[in-house]
């Protein structure tokens, strides 16, 4: 094993499947992850779905993730799902800041910033998601973005509550389009990431902290990613809708 940063592989299912598919396919992954493997694996369902999903995985080990959260526990807030629900729904972990938020829907630093805090608050396990758009990357300012959207959802927090925290590395121009960042690319940014956690906070936190890979991860890509020594798992979108290519890519993770 590269480091002592356990693998964590997570499916973000977007906005697919029913009910009954999600169920079906949380069956699929149980079953076929019966078998030992070293990689923590989640899956993110749509919102209606956390609760049958997490009673389909139950005993498997598989966790639960939701695709966003409010910062609020309640209130006059229609059509948002604050943490205390995602908890009561069977979720332990909750994608924050994924780019479809920030360039689909609008989502700012600021409101990251807040939703960060309130799931550490309530013992959610954070996957925070940054990365730049191609005119970013294009223009040389990949690592401005991508540590600027990290200093912005951790400002104010200090080193403790951290130590859940999972950060995605998702260039928004390698998502859904068949482009994937060369391993060697990935690996740059990553080592950024960490040695910025190194400096705001401390080393201890910045080694201990898994930094996952999203964008186009498929099973003939996977293991050249996983390979690289700050790569410590993967965010998959596309092929995580089938057992068939999502559990090669926990395979490949070790
Ligand atoms: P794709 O794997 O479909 O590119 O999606 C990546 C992603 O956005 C995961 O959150």
């Amino acid at each position: 094993m590269k480091t002592n940063r356990r693998p964590f592989v997570a499916g973000n299912w977007k906005l697919h499947m029913t009910l009954a598919e999600s169920a079906a396919l949380a069956r699929k992954l149980k079953a076929g992850l019966a078998r030992p493997h070293e990689a923590e694996v989640g899956v993110a369902p749509v919102a209606t779905s956390l609760h049958v999903v997490s009673q389909a995985l139950e005993g498997s080990g598989i966790v639960v993730a939701a695709q966003n959260m409010h910062w609020e526990d309640r209130g006059a807030y229609t059509g948002e799902i604050s943490a205390p629900l995602l908890l009561d729904a069977g979720a332990s972990h909750v994608i924050l800041g994924h780019s479809e938020r920030r360039h689909v829907f609008g989502e700012q630093d600021e409101g990251i910033r807040k939703k960060l805090a309130a799931a550490l608050g309530h013992g959610l396990v954070p996957i925070l998601c940054v990365g730049e758009q191609l005119s970013d990357r294009e223009g040389g300012r990949t690592t401005d973005v991508v540590l600027g959207q990290l200093d912005a959802a951790v400002d104010g927090l200090e080193a403790e509550p951290l130590q859940t925290l999972v950060i995605a590395y998702e260039p928004v121009w390698a998502i859904g389009t068949g482009r994937t960042a060369s391993p060697a690319d990935a690996q740059e940014v990553h080592a950024q990431i960490r040695a910025r956690l190194a400096t705001r906070f401390d080393g201890r936190l910045a080694e201990s902290l898994r930094i996952l890979y999203g964008g186009s991860v498929k099973p003939a890509n996977a293991a050249e990613l996983l390979a690289r020594p700050d790569v410590d798992g993967a965010l998959v979108g596309g092929a995580s809708l089938e057992a068939d290519t999502f559990l090669p890519i926990v395979e490949a993770a070790g």
